[in-house]
């Protein structure tokens, strides 16, 4: 017999179903409440609310498991390329060879943008926070693209237009920062790898030949797996309820890039780096600066430590601390900012005040400095964070639309005022 969970409201009981997930997660079913007892619930912030029912990514937050359609996250990053990744969590399951070649194919016949979007970054002023250019660029797609706006298309066309979105963003965001350097853009090169790709479209010139080093290349391919899917958080909800409106994927994607932008969410990697700066700026005394993050009184927090979902550590810190120690270590980078937050790691990882706040160093923090690392400008950090959550995204907004879930529509309680008669100014 099914679970059920019993309600008493007014005296009267109700039952209201159990549903268990393949992983054993329960949730009781409230889809009747207010039509059965007139109540909604109410949970700000959605803590403890479950949005839709996903067959792409668990993540345990007590036990610090990651995976991608069953696949553990530390497998994938240690194996897989991106591209094998994106095409796992868009389609399901890992592609054969065949498949692979054909996925890759795909991405690289339609890496380049429409000539006329250059006029874009022109227009944008030359300190434009390049999260904001991606948003603007990504949701212009769609009038490129108007075919993309039917939402009666047929699958051919929303398989174009999410082969298109992974495409380009790379090359978006590659001339987003030569423009705001007014470096010439470099376009990109067909023979190398989506990551070797985006490398050359940041960092070369064409006065000069770029070599891709392997060590870098093969850190940004785990920072965008380890970035690819997080089930229902902000950004990825984002999508799902603009999504739900039947708005176009372009628009829905550049919904989430703006979700993500957000210092809480996806900018939290930027604002590590900034806050390591301002310790350093100061002088470096971290013992200052770590008395005033327990200090309640003093609004300074610490960014990149904890997590609200995982608890005790982020299984993804665990492989990026890993490669950005590799990388450190290879490229034999001397950089005082990254000296502290070493220093700082060390703390959070022995101070009692930090242990038993489960403030332990997230992935943020180490995308930050590995970001830094790898030579990429701090504005850019979240730019990262968005190329390797888009495949995630996008299969999110595919599970969705092809669930036929309905548009999101949240109710409310309302507590302003009652009604009342309106009075003209004059007897205010
Ligand atoms: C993410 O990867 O999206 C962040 O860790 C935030 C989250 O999951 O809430």
């Amino acid at each position: 017999m099914s679970e059920t969970a019993r309600i008493i409201l007014d005296g009267k009981e109700y039952e209201l179903p159990v549903i268990e997930g393949s992983e054993g997660e329960k949730a009781i079913d409230i889809s009747k409440l207010r039509a059965t007892t007139g109540y909604i619930t109410l949970d700000s912030g959605f803590k403890n609310t479950g949005s839709t029912k996903s067959s792409i990514t668990f993540l345990d937050g007590e036990q610090g498991i990651l995976r991608y359609r069953g696949y553990p996250i530390e497998q994938l990053a240690e194996n897989a390329s991106f591209l094998e990744v994106a095409y796992l969590l868009i389609y399901s399951e890992l592609p054969n060879q065949q498949q692979l070649d054909w996925f890759t194919n795909s991405i690289t016949m339609h890496t380049l943008v429409h000539e006329d979007m250059r006029r874009f970054f022109e227009a944008f002023p030359n300190n434009a926070h390049p999260m904001g250019i991606l948003s603007s660029m990504i949701s212009s797609l769609s009038t490129y693209y108007p075919e993309s706006q039917n939402p009666n298309r047929p699958f051919k066309d929303i398989e174009l237009t999410i082969h298109r979105l992974i495409a380009k963003i790379p090359t978006l965001a590659a001339q987003a920062y030569k423009n705001n350097l007014g470096h010439p853009i470099m376009y990109p090169k067909n023979e190398l790898s989506y990551t070797e790709n985006f490398l050359y479209m940041m960092f070369g010139l064409p006065s000069s030949d770029y070599e891709v080093d392997p060590v870098i290349d093969d850190a940004l391919n785990k920072l965008l797996i380890l970035h690819a899917d997080h089930e229902q958080n902000c950004s990825a909800s984002t999508v799902r309820i603009v999504g739900s409106s039947q708005a176009n994927l372009y628009s829905s994607i550049s919904a989430g890039i703006a979700a993500l932008w957000g210092p809480l969410h996806g900018g939290a990697n930027q604002a590590v780096i900034e806050m390591l700066e301002t310790i350093k700026n100061d002088g470096g005394d971290l013992t200052k600066w770590v008395d005033k993050a327990k200090d309640k009184t003093d609004s300074f927090r610490l960014m990149g430590f904890g997590h609200r979902v995982y608890k005790n550590f982020d299984p993804r810190a665990k492989i990026i601390k890993k490669a950005a120690d590799d990388v450190l270590d290879k490229l034999g980078i001397d950089d005082p900012v990254l000296d502290i937050a070493k220093q700082l790691e060390e703390v959070a990882l022995k101070d009692e005040y930090f242990v038993e706040r489960g403030l332990y160093p997230n992935v943020d923090f180490y995308s930050g400095i590995i970001y830094r690392a790898l030579g990429i400008p701090t504005e850019m950090f979240t730019v990262m964070f968005a190329i390797g959550r888009l495949p995630g995204w996008i299969a999110q907004w595919k599970e969705m639309t092809e669930n036929g879930e309905p548009i999101g529509r949240p109710r409310q309680i309302y507590t302003g005022a009652n009604n009342r008669d309106y009075v003209s100014v004059e007897k205010r």
